[in-house]
């Protein structure tokens, strides 16, 4: 009597456990479609419309299967057009054109210009291995577009059209590269 209720205690163990490691490892939710993958990406940057526009514009990030694709090609995407915008403003430092008061603050624009592409090029050696310290330094990459912008602003000076919009720009990849990295750290699939 006391064996075969044993028996039955054991079954009954058994049978638990198994129900219990099923309900922990429920099966894994269909892969997302790159399309759903750039919206819940933009969903997360306050900033959707632009957001989209510039991970459709490009084949790499518009086609990423999986976040750790698309983190990889929207870093890509944020250093070249960060190296742009930097040759920019070199050309814009050197210009004739530009007001002799200008030259200094856009001078350091130009340095903070080369810690956003550094900031985001650590990044993306940063993607598998600590996603974490990624998405932070790609907040620092966007913090230089801030440093650019005041060194005008507090010696008084208007910020220049063509610097303010690649402050802007530089402002929306670090949101972008702030989300991808974000999802990252998500049990995403
Ligand atoms: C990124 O960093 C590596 C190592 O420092 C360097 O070789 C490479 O040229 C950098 N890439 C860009 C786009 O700056």
């Amino acid at each position: 009597m006391a064996a075969s209720l044993n028996g039955l205690m054991i079954l009954v163990i058994v049978f638990l456990c198994l129900s219990l490691q099923s309900a922990s490892s429920p099966a894994p939710a269909p892969a997302p479609s790159p399309y759903n993958l750039l919206e819940f990406t933009c969903d997360k940057t306050n900033d959707y419309p632009v957001c989209m526009k510039i991970l459709k514009s490009n084949p790499q990030t518009a086609s990423a299967s999986n976040p750790l694709d698309l983190a990889r090609a929207a870093l890509n995407l944020a250093m070249a057009d960060t190296s742009i915008a930097r040759e920019q403003i070199t050309v814009l430092s050197r210009s004739q054109k530009t007001q002799p008061g200008l030259r200094k603050p856009i001078e350091r624009c130009i340095q903070w210009y080369d810690s956003a592409v550094r900031e985001f090029n650590v990044s993306t050696r940063e993607l598998v291995e600590d996603p974490m310290s990624a998405n932070y330094d790609v907040g620092v990459a966007g913090i230089q577009a801030y440093y650019c912008e005041n060194g005008f602003v507090s010696a008084q000076l208007q910020v220049p059209a063509e610097i303010a919009s690649l402050n802007e720009k530089l402002w929306s990849f670090s949101r972008i590269a702030s989300a991808v990295t974000d999802t990252l750290q998500q049990d995403y699939s």
